[in-house]
């Protein structure tokens, strides 16, 4: 079964882009997971540009193109368009065992975002420390316990720090971690189900290499832990 995975966020410049560049490459290129990316991001498209120049450079670096051909397969492919032309496309993949990743908009209030949200297998919010972006997501969170996915519950969603940076006082991702998870508790309460969100253990470091190697041709092993996490997530979920 094709998994629909999405990384997301209301707000911009919190990694949608990056974290979803390196995710598909490294499952691709390393796990040798069949993978597509749909690009909604309109009208940055910002994925789809880092392929575009990836490819200008592949014409006028002979370094380059010689690395890319020892990589031995094709590129995995890169769409973009709307969401609300984007969801007709998903139902090709609906059998095929292949990794589907969706950079969506910064915003849910987009023509045919709730039915793309009720598609997801996995919505990943992505989390700075700071408190608006934290506010931020926690807005994403109820807005997302809104639409129910196709089993009449919420679509599992995980969030998952960035940028985290480790000389932080220690409690300061553990102590906002409880404060949501308190929180979403409270909430749940008066719920008929519980929301379906959890914190992920991985936490992606604010580090130069995450910019540097961003690539949607060549993998690199700084996002290995995330991926080992996702796949325990995706085998549990199956
Ligand atoms: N873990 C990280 N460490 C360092 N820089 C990061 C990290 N994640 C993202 N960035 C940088 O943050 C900026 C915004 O990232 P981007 O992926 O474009 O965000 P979004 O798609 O959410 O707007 C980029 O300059 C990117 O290189
Ligand atoms: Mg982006």
């Amino acid at each position: 079964m094709a998994k629909f995975i999405s990384f997301c966020s209301q707000k911009g410049g919190v990694g949608k882009t990056s974290i979803t560049t390196h995710v598909a490459t490294y499952f691709y290129q390393v796990e040798r997971i069949p993978v597509a990316i749909f690009d909604c991001d309109f009208p940055q498209h910002s994925l789809q540009s880092i392929r575009t120049s990836e490819i200008e450079r592949l014409k006028m670096d002979e370094g380059f193109l010689r690395k890319a051909e020892k990589l031995g397969q094709t590129p995995y492919p890169i769409y973009a368009d709307s969401v609300a032309n984007t969801l007709p496309k998903l139902d090709a993949y609906a059998n095929k065992n292949e990794l589907v990743l969706i950079d969506l908009p910064g915003t849910l209030n987009v023509e045919g975002m709730p039915s793309m949200i009720q598609r997801l297998d996995a919505a990943v919010l992505l989390l700075e420390a700071d408190p608006l972006s934290f506010e931020s997501t926690m807005h994403t969170v109820l807005a997302m316990a809104k639409f129910s996915n196709k089993n009449g519950g919420m679509v599992p969603t995980y969030l998952l720090w960035n940028k985290f940076d480790s000389r932080e006082r220690k409690d300061r991702y553990s102590g906002l971690e409880q404060a949501a998870i308190n929180y979403l508790d409270s909430l749940n309460e008066s719920r008929k189900t519980p929301m379906n969100v959890h914190f992920m253990e991985h936490r992606i470091p604010d580090t130069v290499a995450i910019k540097d190697t961003r690539s949607t041709l060549f993998p690199n092993a700084v996002i290995k832990p995330l991926i080992q996490e996702l796949n325990n997530i995706f085998a549990s979920n199956s």
